[in-house]
């Protein structure tokens, strides 16, 4: 029997469908609410608001849990990688032996970019933002695959993703070899996925480049991990752009914008410049600590709080464990990790961060692995990015697909002047 909930409005009682998600979790269907009452809702940040159904992701911010098409996390970043969870996202199920293979292939052989787009990156000063020179570019391959742009069928939304995700990699590579002034390498077919991006970044014509098969795996594990948030900012963002029915390449391009913001995919670069600025200042980590409790001070603990996990993020605590491999194997001394882990102990013990339930959240740790890899600190949300896209393409294909679509359209409450007139402007002052 369908659950209802009653809303009584200046003395009318209305009914509303309350629908459940597959693990009991409960939603007011609100879809008729102002076509019925006249009213809408207010919900500043969609802290209660559910903006879909999706099959692609769960997760359970009070028990820590983190399911990517029902398969645990903490499994995938074990025995899958990137490019088979990528896979599983974006199809629904694990693949088949040929499937991993023909997909694998098709990212592989995209991976090279149209020799124009080089020359965009001439354009951009050296040093521009690796965040904002993604995104350009990749909005930029809107202008070269033009099959994209009307009502695209599925095999065009196929060969879209397979070039999102070959080309990526490449795209962010570049962006960091141009603000160095180092020539764009190619992309190397006889290396995995995240090899050629750690080729493509730390290779010259000069000397020959060994990847570590060691880092490699963790950059993969890393990329597991951030593959898909469900509705986050950023993938809200794709999904927002997209329901307009805008191309896979655009929305994408929004998504990398979204995530570039200090609240979200920016967090792990402000990790690091945090952990940099508490060290430089003497380590005093109470001092800093005790400024992220002032009410008045708008300085707050970056790597710490989520807007749903209030338990702990499951993803970070198989980073830390990462974080400590990747130290002890490169027999990298790093101070900032000391920090981050005194300040961590410190935080979670104070009565300020445990009342807000606010717990070290993915970015973190992360950081400080991509540091010690010598990635630098500004190619951080880029990392981030090149995990993210599978998600962000998941659901911009689960919205095209979508039985209740429509184009996303908030409403607002008007709190401007009730009426003005057009003052002519001699007689303004
Ligand atoms: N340091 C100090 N205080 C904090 C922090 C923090 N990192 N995070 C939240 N708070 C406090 C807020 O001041 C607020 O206090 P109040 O109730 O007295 O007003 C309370 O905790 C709740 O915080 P909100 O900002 O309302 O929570 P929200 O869910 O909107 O924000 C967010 C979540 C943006 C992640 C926040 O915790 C934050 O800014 N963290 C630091 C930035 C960060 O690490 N971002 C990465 C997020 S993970 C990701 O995107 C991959």
């Amino acid at each position: 029997m369908t659950q209802t909930i009653q809303i009584i409005h200046e003395g009318k009682t209305f009914e509303l469908p309350v629908i459940e998600g597959v693990f009991g979790e409960k939603a007011v269907d609100i879809s008729q609410l102002r076509a019925t009452t006249g009213l809408i809702t207010y919900d500043p940040g969609f802290v209660s608001t559910g903006s879909c159904q999706s099959q692609i992701t769960y997760l359970d911010g009070e028990k820590g849990i983190l399911l990517y098409r029902g398969i645990p996390i903490e499994q995938l970043a074990e025995k899958s990688t990137f490019i088979e969870t990528a896979y599983l996202l974006i199809y629904g199920h694990l693949p088949t032996p040929s499937e991993y293979e023909t997909f694998s292939y098709h990212v592989k052989h995209h991976s090279m970019v149209h020799e124009s787009i080089k020359n965009f990156y001439d354009g951009f000063p050296n040093n521009s933002h690796p965040m904002a020179v993604c995104s350009a570019v990749v909005g930029a391959l809107a202008t070269f695959y033009q099959d994209q742009m009307n009502q695209p069928d599925d095999r065009e939304i196929e060969i879209t993703i397979h070039r999102l995700i070959a080309k990526f990699p490449t795209i962010a590579a570049y962006s960091y070899k141009k603000s160095i002034g180092q020539p764009l390498p190619y992309p190397n077919n006889a290396l995995n996925y995240t090899e050629n991006f750690m080729n493509m970044m730390f290779s010259n014509p000069c000397e020959k480049y060994e990847v570590d098969p060691m880092v490699a795996k963790v950059l993969d594990v890393l990329l597991i991990l951030h593959a898909d948030h469900e509705q986050n900012c950023s993938t809200s963002t794709v999904r927002l752009v997209g329901s307009s029915k805008c191309n896979l390449y655009s929305s994408v391009s929004a998504g990398i914008y979204a995530l570039w913001g200090p609240l979200h995919g920016g967090a792990n670069q402000a990790v690091i410049e945090m952990l940099q600025a508490i060290q430089d200042d003497g380590g005093q980590i109470k001092k800093y600590v005790n400024k992220a409790k002032d009410p008045k001070d708008p300085f707050r603990l970056m790597g710490f709080g989520h807007r749903v996990y209030k338990n702990f993020d499951p993803r970070s605590k198989i980073i830390k464990k990462l974080a400590h491999q990747v130290f002890e194997k490169l027999g990298v001394q790093e101070p900032l990790l000391e920090l981050a882990l005194e300040l961590e102990e410190i935080a979670l013990k104070d009565d300020y961060f445990l009342s807000k339930k606010l717990y070290p959240n993915v970015d973190f740790y992360s950081g400080l692995i991509y540091k010690a890899l010598n990635i630098p600190v500004n190619m951080f949300p880029v990392m981030f990015a090149i995990g993210r896209l599978p998600g962000w393409i998941a659901h911009w294909v689960e919205l095209q697909g979508d039985e209740d679509f429509k184009i996303g359209r908030p409403r607002q409450i008007y709190r401007g002047p009730a009426k003005n007139d057009y003052v002519p402007m001699e007689k303004r002052k």
